[in-house]
């Protein structure tokens, strides 16, 4: 068998040439969020004139976006899985598109010619010395989506960490390999507000000893763990995680000890922090990185003993309809793995699924608890699967209430200064109690 060694010499070519074996008249899936191959994608930004209709799909996107600038439009298109600050603006004129999907679905879609790839574009680590490279902080549907592209087109960038889990990639699976080296994206590390640190103590409070988390993508989840350095022995299960996992880690509070699958470790399907994250994921057989298909998975998630989902968003109806992703009809983000979670820890006997979020938006002036949603609003989670809405004025329990009731809860954890005027709706829609 050939050496591994010369098989990765025999792939390494220039950026610009890598990229340009890529198809007119094709799918590109780029690595997901943090793992976005940069270098890569630069290249093809700078080339984009010798490229012809060619589809740029991801989801979270952390690099510049460039390929949505107006003047690419003919050479790429943009199809978002997820949209982010980078691609609203494409999205919002019609010049890129969006596609609803629940991320554990798409390592399927991938496979079974739903929406098949000609070829991948990923960032990875250095191989090990058996030449197997790490998928790092996205193994996520990174992976499989390389795993079924026709085409593998991976940077090697030494700053990304050897992530461990179901994680790896033979060179022998690359088609062209690009020799890069340049800091990770990074998120979070901001100051906490009063409010997040108030609905973090609020969320805190409705999690048990033994619990196992999954914490979604914002400043929440973080505000979340800060108040559970007296608790024991948790949990992680998650699609993500940033750096407040590290912390309790550190500090002997997570620990995994009663969790019921995976034991002790840590299971997680992409990182999304500072470098402090990275380097602990680096070579820590703690963190084990899985795809997808597999984390999200529902009925995987609901086999967590004492499972606890936490994410975050951006309002919520009288009926306890969630929008966590639209502005009216203007995309904002996406669906993520926010219904797996929440669905998975439904499923599960002794789980809680929390949707948190600041009582108001735009600095205070509007009410993010409403009657109704504006037209073209997305309803992310349903009413029939919500469990606990919180806001920095405290924690309603929805499920198995009636809508009339809902309606009080919520309003009960509004802002004080929305009330009135949520009552008069409430009293409108229902009439006068005794
Ligand atoms: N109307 C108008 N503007 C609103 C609004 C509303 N109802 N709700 C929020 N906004 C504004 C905010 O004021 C804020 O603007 P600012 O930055 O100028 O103050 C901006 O929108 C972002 O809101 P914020 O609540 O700070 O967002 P976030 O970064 O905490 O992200 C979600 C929250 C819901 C968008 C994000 O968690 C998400 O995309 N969730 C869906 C996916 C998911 O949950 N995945 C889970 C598994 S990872």
């Amino acid at each position: 068998m050939q050496d591994w060694r010369e098989i990765y010499q025999s792939k390494l070519v220039s950026a610009e040439e890598a990229v340009s074996h890529i198809p007119n008249n094709s799918r590109v899936l780029f690595g997901h969020a943090c793992g976005e191959p940069t270098t890569l994608v630069d290249a093809m930004v700078a080339n984009y004139k010798q490229y012809e209709n060619v589809e740029i799909c991801h989801w979270v996107p952390m690099g510049k976006g460039e390929y949505c600038k107006p003047e690419m439009a003919g050479h790429f298109r943009h199809n978002a899985l997820f949209a982010g600050g980078a691609t609203r603006a494409a999205i919002a004129e019609g010049r890129a598109d969006f596609s609803p999907t629940f991320f554990h679905q798409t390592p399927r879609m991938f496979r079974d010619g739903t929406l098949p790839l000609d070829v991948a574009l990923i960032s990875l680590s250095r191989p090990n010395e058996h030449g197997f490279c790490s998928f790092g902080v996205s193994v996520c549907a990174t992976k499989p989506g390389a795993e079924a592209a026709k085409l593998v087109i991976a940077e090697i960038n030494d700053q990304m960490p050897y992530t461990m889990g179901d994680s790896f990639i033979h060179v022998s699976k690359l088609d062209y390999i690009v020799e890069t080296s340049h800091p990770l994206p990074e998120l979070g590390g901001g100051r906490m507000t009063e409010v997040e640190e108030a609905i973090g103590r609020n969320c805190a409070s409705l999690i048990e000893d033994g619990s196992t988390l999954q914490l979604g993508i914002g400043s929440i989840p973080d505000a979340v763990l800060k108040n559970l350095g007296d608790k024991k022995d948790l949990g992680i299960h998650s699609e993500m995680f940033s750096d407040g996992v590290v912390e309790l880690y550190e500090k002997g509070v997570i620990t995994g000890a009663q969790k019921s699958i995976h034991k002790g470790k840590i299971v997680v399907g992409f990182l999304m922090g500072t470098k402090r994250l990275y380097d602990f994921a680096d070579n820590n057989p703690d963190v084990m990185m899985l795809p997808i298909d597999y984390v999200n998975d529902p009925v995987v998630i609901a086999q967590n003993s004492k499972m606890v989902s936490i994410n975050s968003c951006l309002q919520v109806d009288f009926c306890g309809q969630v929008n966590s992703e639209s502005m009216g009809i203007a995309q904002f983000s996406g669906i993520g793995g926010q219904l797996d979670y929440v669905r998975g820890a439904t499923m599960c006997p002794d789980g809680k699924s929390i949707l948190a979020m600041p009582s108001t938006a735009k600095k205070g002036t509007i009410s993010r608890i409403v009657p109704v949603f504006e037209p073209g609003t997305t309803v992310t989670t349903t009413r029939t699967d919500v469990h606990y809405i919180v806001t920095e004025y405290g924690v309603a329990n929805l499920r198995g209430k009636c809508v009339r009731e809902r309606a009080k809860m919520l309003i009960n954890i509004a802002h004080p200064k929305f009330r009135d005027e949520l009552w008069a709706a409430y009293y409108e829609r229902f009439g006068k109690e005794d």
